[in-house]
């Protein structure tokens, strides 16, 4: 073989090399259309325009991160679903005749008041069970739900965005809210939680699930929670396991909610300066998922839950719970 011959031959090679690469490349399972490149043109109702900022896209992408993919991951191949791919869900509201508003209306309903007779998805109710209720500031809300309205986040071009966001690193700006960031960071832990107890609760059901509703086994991964040395607990004035005890303080906060609750109202977060530290206050509510561990026992509680429950926590207070309750709150502790 001559000097040509093994030049054509090595960079036959290296073509063919490549080739795989991009094939292999191209098939990314953590995709939802993995393998075929089908750009389809999604159809966009006339009338849809861009408007968040880039700025604000970050900011939405952000929210949606830490409050909604730990259940709606986007990415494919996560260990266990216990949600539809947010991707899934857009395609359900994102109907062809769909207004902006209608459809950003519609997101923000259903998130803040998660029910049968709210869904459109009845599949995923049988699948999964009702999504557990989270409490957002409503304009985080709103933006989150803009952003899914303008994204097609079944797009090649949108997991683009998304892997080069994920592979970022993080960065604030502005002054320093300490409110939004402890909400943020409860949100998180909330959200993981709730990813947790679903995929306990699907595997094992709620007899074999009842471990799983502690923050003591959650690691807090977040940037913001790292950033601010925060740590979170959960506390009640009713609790399951006595290490959850109120104190003082906290004890009259959950008063002060339950008191406002009965009239209708839901107050803002508490958020106490100590100095060195911030204190940060968030309601937790009870809705229909929870009542399965907190509802009633001859009621909501199957009797073989009642059993582990008796046994895992012989002085337990927290039954006896309906929806939209105060079931305690969270205490995001952040330094300064
Ligand atoms: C703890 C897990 C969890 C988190 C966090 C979560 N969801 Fe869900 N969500 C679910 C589950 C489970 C379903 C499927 C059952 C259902 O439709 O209620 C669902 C369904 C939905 C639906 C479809 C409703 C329908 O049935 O028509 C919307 C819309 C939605 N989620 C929006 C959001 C948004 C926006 C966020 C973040 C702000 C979010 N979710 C955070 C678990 C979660
Ligand atoms: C599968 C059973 C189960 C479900 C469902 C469940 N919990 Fe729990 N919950 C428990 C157990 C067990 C504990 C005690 C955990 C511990 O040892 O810290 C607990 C503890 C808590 C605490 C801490 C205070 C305390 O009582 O010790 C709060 C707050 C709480 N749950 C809220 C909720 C809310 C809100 C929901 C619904 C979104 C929910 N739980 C759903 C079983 C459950």
């Amino acid at each position: 073989m001559n000097t040509a011959q093994k030049h054509t031959r090595i960079a036959g090679l290296i073509f063919m090399v490549l080739m795989v690469v991009i094939l292999i490349d191209g098939c990314r399972t953590s995709r939802p259309h993995d393998c075929q490149h089908h750009a389809i043109e999604e159809q966009k109702p006339a009338g849809m325009e861009k408007k968040l900022s880039a700025t604000e896209n970050n900011k939405a992408l952000a929210l949606l991160q830490s409050n909604c993919f730990s259940c709606h991951n986007p990415d494919m191949q996560s260990e266990v679903r216990v949600a539809p791919p947010m991707f899934k869900i857009r395609q359900h509201y994102y109907t062809d005749d769909v207004k902006r508003e209608d459809f950003i209306g519609r997101i923000v309903a259903y998130v803040n008041n998660p029910s049968e007779e709210l869904s459109i998805m009845p599949g995923a109710v049988r699948n999964f069970g009702v999504m557990p209720k989270l409490s957002f500031k409503q304009e985080d809300l709103a933006l989150m739900a803009e952003y899914i309205y303008e994204n097609d986040l079944a797009s090649d071009a949108w997991y683009d965005t998304w892997d080069a966001y994920k592979n970022l690193p993080q960065t604030e700006e502005g002054e320093i809210n300490y409110e939004d960031i402890g909400r943020n960071i409860a949100n998180g832990t909330k959200s993981e939680l709730g990813k947790n107890l679903l995929a306990a609760i699907q595997e094992r059901g709620a007899p074999g699930a009842v471990e799983f509703c502690n923050t003591r086994a959650l690691h807090l991964t977040d940037s913001m929670a790292n950033r601010f040395n925060a740590t979170v607990k959960r506390v009640s004035d009713n609790p399951r396991n006595q290490q959850n005890q109120a104190n003082e303080e906290e004890l009259a906060y959950i008063r002060t909610l339950k008191e406002a609750y009965a009239k209708g109202e839901k107050p803002a977060p508490l958020i106490t300066d100590k100095g060195n530290k911030v204190l940060a206050y968030y309601g937790i509510e009870t809705n229909k998922m929870c009542l399965q561990c907190h509802g009633q026992p001859d009621k909501d509680i199957l009797p073989a839950t009642w059993t582990n429950l008796k046994r895992l926590y012989p002085h337990d207070k927290a039954y006896g719970y309906g929806e939209n309750q105060i079931r305690g709150i969270f205490v995001v502790e952040m330094k300064k």
